[in-house]
Parts: structure tokens; C-alpha cells; sequence
């Protein structure tokens, strides 16, 4: 007999499938606003009240009562058993159905077995908030940032008291408990049998997946102590990329939602939540993911992405952008919402009133704008030159675009402010952008590297590389003197490395320690001490530049020296192929003039050296 068919798959199958395309052959369906309308297969009817919902991958008859989602109609309308049903829509899909062996089922009791261990800590830590003799510091806190009690029961939140046993001591001596609970991360163990609380004196946030269950935890200081929050660690049940805090409480709140908003803290849902605006959600302290979009694609239409309009605002932003344009399918939109420097949705909301916030919500800057703002400022669209440029930089976006009606909108909107023909914008979208160019001018992905350095799962850049090296031999920088094709790269590692070296010009005995001090604490420090830590390793691919040294020290040197000016000539290679292409577009659209005629001369002949 076949195992059963495991619940993850069957999840994934809801995801992969869509309704309407497995009910509109079987009953004519008749678009109706959001949903679909027909003539109930199930009952006898002249006038249709059966309905399809596409955001909720549900069917509906109001006559007759009939519902249920993809596998369900299936099962009814052709009188399929489940596993069936299953198999068909796999089938579709392209999709094998696993079946579990008894080693799986076993994992799959287990991982029910977290989810209630994960219910108890999480009732424990409400009745806490309630019945501890301290719980009136943690309401206090709750209280002072203003939230009601009403909110602060719709998403759970409780109090782990302070202390190093107080859950331990609930569930022990029951051995299976304690063993669970470890496994999601609610209790730590050190050594052998010293088992103490993960979360102490803190405010519990319950992070719970899109069913409701809870699956980890984030727990708030309550004074500034350090770190501020504090989240459950991975677990068979909890993966922080693929998680949204308040989505499940946002599909509750929201019979239909039609747009949700992106904030960066579980306070700012909360804060949001109380004021009524029910449709924020945060990620787990990490990026938006593009699991993350997906998520919200198949439960609304609009993302609103809201960020501190700081500078670290503004590069969360520049990633989420990068991670949503393969999903702008039609019919789906994407603004981007940035708040003024020292707000965040929490305190804002709370200062200006949830009317003023919405407003700006809905007003917030469309995807399409947000990309031409981004690239206004790298290009002056008065000169024949200026246009090119921009019609590059934009196009690069429009590149990861899917087809559709919105990449065509933004061709034309390009075409419109370069007066290039969307024939041409259309090919160049196509073929003219390198994709190694492009990600090396543009992304934080790395490349990857030669096949030599397979034996390790780190890839670098080129712009790391040169960045690694100089960490371990700082006296390089002397070599690289005239940094204005650098200067000229739009890309956070290449401006890192010419800061380096700027930096160095200035203060050429400074050693490796203090590069790393001078940016300690900002996220280039953090760059720059993985990177000094990765310098060794790359450098032993140096051991090849030391193995064809025979071992001599200068040689080695020389070596190093070579493979660092290299590097950092490729990068400026990476430019000017960036600058032919460029002057290209010009060449084909209007004139070149005579100076940039000699420019690109001069860039071909280098490039053939
Ligand atoms: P913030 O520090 O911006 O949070 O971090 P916040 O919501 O404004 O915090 P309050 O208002 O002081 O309570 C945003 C998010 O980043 C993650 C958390 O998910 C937090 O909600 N974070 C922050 C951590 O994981 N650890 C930290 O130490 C700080
Ligand atoms: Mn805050």
C-alpha cells in the first residue's frame, strides 16, 4: 500500500495550481470584477451563484453551499478519491506525489509534536503576562508604548519572565517535552545536562505561519538592553527567509486583502494593527525574500514596501526592488513608501493618525516612477549621451521583468523619455546588456569564480576580491593611483574598495587592523572583516601564485601584486564595456559627436589589447 501523501507537498501542489485554470474547462466561468462566475455544476440553476475567487483559490456556491479549493472540486466534479485528485493536479503541474516512508511519518508525528510543544510555551507565556508577580513591569511596558489589550491578545503577545527555568520547569520531568522544546528552540543546552530558557525577562512576540500555528518566537528587551529582539532559531518548523510576522493576523482581519504593506518591526504591525490599518506585515529581521513575494503575491495584488528613509532604508529598498521585478506579472502592483528620517510606521501612525498614514500609503511611489527616480540622478537626459545612459540603467531593470503588459509600459515610458523607438529599447532589453556586466555592475551577488576554487561554497566578486587582497597587503593601494574609472562604477563593493584606497592614499602605513577599525560597527565593517577572513583562503589560490614562485617570498609578493592589479583592471574593463555599449545605443540613434567618436575609438582599441 502506498504511504501517505505528505501534508508539504499537498501545500505545495495548492501553491503551484491555480483554480480557475483547473475549473474553467470543466464549467464556462465568466470573469465577474476580482472573481469568476458560472452555473453551479453541483445543483440545478438558471442564473449563476457559483464563484471562483483566484486570491483566496477557492470556489463558492451561494446556492447550494458547495466549496472547497482545487483538490476539492476535482474530488467532487469528477468523484475522484483524494490521492487521485492529488495525482491528476501533480500531473499537470508536472509533479511527482512523494509518498512518506514510515521514517517520514515519523517525522511528520514529530513535527506535529513541535507545533503543540510551541502552543504550550506560547500559552505559558500569556498566562505569564497575566499571573506572574512581574508581569506589571511587562504590561507597564506594553502599556507605555501604547498598546491595548485587545491588540496585544489578537497577536498573542506574552511575557517570558526572568529567570532560567521558568518554562523548563513547566514541562519538566516530562523528558519528551523537554526534548521538543529544544528542538524549537526554546530551550538551550549547554554541556551535558545544564538546560536553561532561550527567552528571559522579555516581551514574547508569537511568530505563527499562515494556518495560524505558532512556529517561533521574537522576544523584546524591555528596557535598551542588548539584543534588542531576539528570534527562535531555525527549526524543522521555523525558516526565517520563507516567514512573514502578521500574516496570518492580516488574513484575519481582512476578508479580502487587497493590498499589504511591508514594514521593517513586529511593533510597527502591531502599532499599525491598533489603528486600524490590518494589512502590515514584517519580515524576521532579514530581507525580503523572494518566498517573502510570493507568499503575498497569491493573497493580494499590491505591495506596499514601507522603509526608513535612511540609508540603510534605502538599500533594503534597492533590494526589495531587485528581488519583486521577476514578479510583476499583470495585475499585480508595487509601491514604495519612504518614511521621513527617525520615524518608523509605529511612530508615525501614532503621531500623524492612521488617516494621514494610509494616505501616504496610497500615494506611495509606484515601481515603474521608483526605478526612473533611482537612475535620474546617474543620468542627465538633456544630452544625446545622458539618454543612452539612462536607457541602460533602466533597462537593466526592465531586463528581469517577466513579459507583459507592465514591461511594455515601461519600454514605452522609456522610449518616451529617450526618444529611442521601442523596436530598439526592445532589442536592446533583449540582447544588449551583458548579464555578467550587469551583474557586476549592479548586483550584490557575486560571480562565480574560476572552477579551482570549487572546494569552497564562497564565490567573490571581482570587486572582493581586490577588496581581500588589499585588506591583506595594504601597501597596494600605492600601485592604484588614478581612481576615476572606479569612482565611476555603481556598485556598493567597487565604492567600498575606492574608499579603501582613498583612505590608504591618505594614510599609506595604515595596516590591516585599522582598515577594519575604521568601519567597525557599520555593515561595510562587517564586509570587510568577512572579507579579511576570506582574504587567506583566496589568497590560497596564491598558493598557486606561491607554487610557481617555488616558495620565494618576493616572487610571491610580485605575485600577489600582479593578481591585485588585475583585478582591479578588469573592474575598470567591466566600465568601459559598459561605456562602449553606451556610446553604441548613441551611435545607432543619433550622431556621435566628435569627441565621443574618439572616446569610443580609443575604448574599442583598448579592448582588443
Ligand atoms: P527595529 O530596531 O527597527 O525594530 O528592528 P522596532 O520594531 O522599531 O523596535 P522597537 O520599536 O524599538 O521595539 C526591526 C526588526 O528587526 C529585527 C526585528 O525583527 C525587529 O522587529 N531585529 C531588530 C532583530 O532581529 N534583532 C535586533 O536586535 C533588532
Ligand atoms: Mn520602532
Amino acid at each position: 500500500m502506498p504511504g501517505r501523501i505528505p501534508q508539504e507537498f499537498i501545500d505545495q501542489l495548492l501553491e503551484r495550481v491555480d483554480i480557475v485554470e483547473v475549473i474553467d474547462p470543466r464549467v464556462n466561468l465568466r470573469k465577474s470584477g476580482r472573481n469568476f462566475m458560472a452555473c453551479c455544476p453541483f445543483h440545478d440553476e438558471k442564473t449563476p451563484s457559483f464563484s471562483v475567487q483566484p486570491e483566496k483559490q477557492f470556489y463558492h456556491c451561494f446556492g447550494c453551499g458547495a466549496g472547497g479549493n482545487a483538490i476539492g472540486f476535482l474530488m467532487e466534479y469528477e468523484r475522484l478519491d483524494f490521492p487521485v485528485a492529488v495525482e491528476q493536479l501533480a500531473a499537470k503541474c508536472g509533479m511527482q506525489v512523494p509518498r512518506e516512508t514510515p521514517e517520514q511519518h515519523a517525522r511528520t508525528e514529530k513535527k506535529h509534536n513541535l507545533y503543540d510543544t510551541l502552543q504550550l510555551a506560547d500559552r505559558f507565556y500569556r498566562r505569564q503576562l497575566r499571573d506572574h508577580k512581574q508581569a506589571e513591569k511587562a504590561v507597564g511596558y506594553l502599556k507605555e508604548r501604547g498598546l491595548s489589550g485587545d491588540i496585544a491578545a489578537q497577536f498573542g503577545v506574552g511575557y517570558a519572565p526572568p529567570g532560567w527555568e521558568n518554562l523548563l520547569s513547566e514541562v519538566k520531568p516530562d523528558n519528551e517535552k523537554v526534548e521538543l522544546l529544544l528542538q524549537g528552540g526554546m530551550l538551550v543546552s549547554r554541556d551535558e545536562n545544564r538546560i536553561y530558557d532561550f527567552f528571559r525577562d522579555r516581551i514574547m512576540f508569537p511568530i505563527r505561519d499562515s494556518r495560524g500555528r505558532t512556529i517561533a518566537f521574537g522576544g523584546r528587551v524591555l528596557g535598551d538592553d542588548k539584543p534588542k529582539y531576539l528570534n527562535s532559531p531555525e527549526s524543522p518548523i521555523f525558516h526565517k527567509g520563507r516567514e512573514l510576522y502578521g500574516l496570518f493576523e492580516a488574513r484575519q482581519a481582512n476578508k479580502h486583502l487587497a493590498r499589504v504593506l511591508v514594514v521593517e518591526g513586529y511593533m510597527d504591525v502591531i502599532a499599525l494593527a491598533q489603528q486600524g490599518i490590518s494589512y502590515a506585515v514584517a519580515t524576521l529581521g532579514t530581507a525580503t525574500s523572494s518566498v517573502h513575494i510570493q507568499q503575498l503575491f497569491r493573497h493580494c495584488s499590491e505591495i506596499v514596501f514601507c522603509f526608513d528613509g535612511d540609508a540603510a532604508g534605502l538599500k533594503a529598498a534597492r533590494r526589495a526592488l531587485d528581488t519583486v521585478l521577476p514578479s510583476m506579472e499583470d495585475g499585480r502592483q508595487v509601491r514604495f513608501l519612504l518614511l521621513p528620517t527617525g520615524e518608523d510606521p509605529d511612530t508615525l501612525v501614532r503621531s500623524a493618525g492612521a488617516d494621514q498614514f494610509e494616505q501616504r500609503v496610497s500615494t506611495a511611489t509606484p515601481l515603474s516612477e521608483y526605478i526612473f527616480d533611482a537612475v535620474a540622478e546617474h543620468a542627465d537626459t538633456n544630452t544625446a549621451d545622458g539618454k543612452a545612459r539612462l536607457s541602460q540603467l533602466v533597462l537593466q531593470f526592465v531586463q528581469k521583468l517577466p513579459d507583459g503588459a507592465f514591461r511594455a509600459l515601461m519600454l514605452a515610458e522609456l522610449g518616451q523619455r529617450t526618444g529611442l523607438t521601442a523596436d530598439t529599447l526592445t532589442r536592446l532589453a533583449q540582447y544588449e546588456i551583458e548579464p555578467e556586466v550587469e551583474q557586476e555592475l549592479t548586483s550584490s551577488e557575486p560571480v562565480q569564480r574560476s572552477a579551482r576554487r570549487s572546494h569552497t561554497p564562497e564565490t567573490f566578486s571581482l570587486a572582493e576580491s581586490a577588496i581581500s587582497l588589499l585588506l591583506y597587503r595594504p601597501q597596494l593601494a600605492s600601485q592604484v593611483q588614478d581612481l576615476s574609472v572606479l569612482q565611476q562604477l555603481d556598485d556598493a563593493d567597487i565604492k567600498l574598495l575606492t574608499e579603501l584606497l582613498q583612505l590608504l592614499h591618505k594614510r599609506p602605513e595604515s595596516t590591516t587592523g585599522v582598515l577594519l577599525g575604521y568601519w567597525y560597527g557599520k555593515p561595510e565593517g562587517e564586509k570587510l572583516s568577512g572579507l579579511c577572513g576570506c582574504g587567506i583562503e583566496l589568497l590560497r589560490e596564491g598558493v598557486d601564485i606561491l607554487d610557481r614562485a617555488g616558495g620565494d617570498k618576493m616572487e610571491f609578493d610580485a605575485g600577489i601584486e600582479r593578481q591585485f592589479l588585475d583585478t582591479v583592471e578588469k573592474l575598470k574593463g567591466l566600465h568601459n564595456q559598459a561605456r562602449i555599449r553606451q556610446l553604441l545605443i548613441v551611435a545607432r540613434e543619433a550622431q556621435l559627436d566628435e569627441q565621443q567618436r574618439v572616446e569610443l575609438a580609443q575604448l574599442l582599441s583598448v579592448r582588443k589589447m
